[in-house]
């Protein structure tokens, strides 16, 4: 007789409606450039809630929100005066609890981006700092005695050292903007107030947080040199910046917030992990610490057949080690608008709308960016209206992100329906040419980029194999396909980076193309250059 097996004790798996998030899609607002309620030339909380059926029909299932909290403005809101309340500018907290308790009644997620690097200089902390040197709160920050030379080689990632001198001659240490000083996260007066922070939104109904700057918080104990400088060509930080990123410690953070979101099911962290090596930024998301974060692979490759295919494959290797899904990334708030990016014009468009489709495609959690859907460029802001303290901090050399955070055109009245009438002018100039570009109009276009989203968007919902497939990629020249196979049918994803059309077999039937171009006849496909299309076998 076989012996008989002890029954396996089943893993407490949580119930598959709690992990929505492995193949969410994630609208990520802009608040400031989102909707403006009040007239005062600022997107706000209420502005956002009025335009939630927006995203409803659009089909995403859950919003990013870019920083709401009081902030000293030097950087878009990436300067916390007050974790645990609402910016003015925005609204209030009753505000940012209506817009959770409606998001949530319409199916909707709410994610608010959570900044635990660094503070703003304003916050009550720095501001005690600065006073007494040998506050409690002096020590939550990095302080070094004054001397000639600042303490290390480090660079500010906006230009310029990562050290400033305090008014009484200490240096302090910011890897952003003066204006931002690091925390010191090896005082445990950091994290516990962390902990009240996050459980402050989680108690507010909130479905989880973007961590900024996921990789930085813990640095080099005896903070020494770094042994090269960053190039900003590179995808990520490596180990010329190895005393500044990635120290082992900073994953204890992660643990202890997993903890925290354990307690809240259903609840998410999606980290910002800047490193080169993508095995590293996996580990961010080991079972017990950040659910995801972002694969920046995309984001940061040209038009380029090859280089998607490594973005893609590497991706999705490296977050297969620690069982997480892939959260992918064309467009946000730091970087070009895509359809520049890709070219500009007709072209960068096409291309734009090509490459959604292949990201949708892919197994995992899809980020888009709001504007992204209607296809905006990379506007031009004048020097004089640019906020953006990269542009500032280099004297002009760099253009800065003031271009990819213009306010949405929603209709094509004068204005572009972003404020009420009579408002104010927008806190960024939105270029004159852009009710071109506005939801109203697109949504009456069969062939406009907003209807491509929708389609793909209602489509990826219906089939699994789409969001999430076993995803095969190849590539044939220029030419990139990667099968998705679901466990009832198969997609594939043809993406056309060539200059040429290409001819690729069908087998079966086109559920979408991103172009109307697309020929099919005979099991083939005639698919033009910078064109994509989704296949369903059988
Ligand atoms: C990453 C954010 O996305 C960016 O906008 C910000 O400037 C830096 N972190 C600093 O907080
Ligand atoms: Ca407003």
């Amino acid at each position: 007789m076989a012996p008989r097996l002890a029954a396996l004790p089943s893993p407490a798996a949580p119930a598959p409606s709690q992990e929505w998030w492995r193949d969410a899609v994630v609208y990520q607002v802009y608040l400031r450039s989102f909707a403006d309620s009040n007239g005062d030339g600022i997107g706000d909380i209420a502005g956002l809630r009025s335009r939630l059926p927006y995203l409803v029909w659009l089909g995403v299932d859950a919003l990013w929100i870019n920083p709401h909290y009081p902030s000293g403005g030097a950087d878009g809101g990436y300067d916390i005066v007050d974790y645990r309340a609402v910016d003015p500018d925005y609204g209030d907290l009753a505000d940012l609890e209506a817009l959770v308790a409606d998001a949530n009644q319409l199916g909707l997620k709410v994610i608010l981006d959570v900044v635990p690097n660094h503070t703003s200089d304003q916050h009550p902390w720095f501001q005690q700092a600065l006073a007494d040197p040998s506050s409690p709160e002096a020590n939550r920050y990095h302080f070094a005695e004054a001397s000639e030379e600042p303490p290390n080689n480090w660079q500010s990632l906006f230009g310029g050292p990562a050290w400033s001198r305090t008014p009484d001659g200490r240096w302090y240490l910011h890897l952003f903007a003066p204006e931002q000083p690091d925390l010191n996260w090896r005082d445990p007066a950091v994290a516990d107030d962390f902990d009240q922070t996050l459980r402050f939104w989680l108690d507010r109904g909130v479905s989880g947080f973007r961590v900024d700057v996921a990789y930085g918080l813990i640095k080099d104990d005896q903070l020494r040199d770094n042994p090269g400088a960053y190039s900003p060509t590179l995808f990520g930080h490596g180990p010329e910046q190895a005393m500044t990123w990635n120290q082992p410690e900073v994953h204890d953070v992660w643990r202890r917030w997993r903890a925290i979101c354990d307690e809240y099911p259903g609840t998410m962290l999606v980290g910002e992990v800047c490193l080169s090596d993508l095995d590293q930024v996996a580990l961010y998301s080991r079972p017990d610490e950040l659910h995801q974060s972002f694969s920046f692979r995309l984001i940061k490759s040209g038009w380029d057949a090859a280089a998607f295919a490594d973005g893609v494959q590497t991706a999705l290797d490296a977050f297969a080690t620690v069982g997480a899904p892939v959260s992918w990334v064309l467009g946000n708030h730091d970087k070009d608008r895509q359809v520049s990016r890709f070219g500009g014009g007709t072209l960068g468009t096409a291309r734009a709308r090509a490459a959604t489709l292949l990201m949708l495609a892919l197994p995992g959690s899809p980020y888009l960016y709001a504007g992204d859907e209607l296809a905006l460029p990379q506007a031009v802001v004048p020097d004089e209206a640019k906020l953006d303290p990269i542009f500032h901090r280099s004297g002009g050399a760099r253009a800065g992100r003031d271009g990819c955070r213009v306010p949405m055109p929603w209709n094509e009245a004068p204005g572009v329906g972003f404020s009420p009438d009579g408002a104010a002018a927008p806190w960024l100039p939105i270029p004159d040419d852009w009710s071109q570009h506005a939801v109203s109009r697109q949504t009456r276009d069969g062939g406009s980029t907003l209807t491509l989203y929708r389609r793909a968007l209602a489509l990826r919902a219906a089939h699994p194999a789409l969001g999430s497939g076993r995803a095969t990629v190849s590539t044939s020249g220029d030419v990139l396909t990667v099968r998705c196979a679901g466990d009832d049918e198969t997609v594939t994803c043809v993406l056309n980076m060539g200059a040429d059309t290409a001819l690729v077999p069908n087998p079966g039937t086109v559920l979408l193309a991103s172009t109307t171009h697309v020929k099919n006849a005979h099991g083939t496909v005639a698919l033009p250059a910078d064109t994509a299309v989704w296949l369903l076998e059988g």
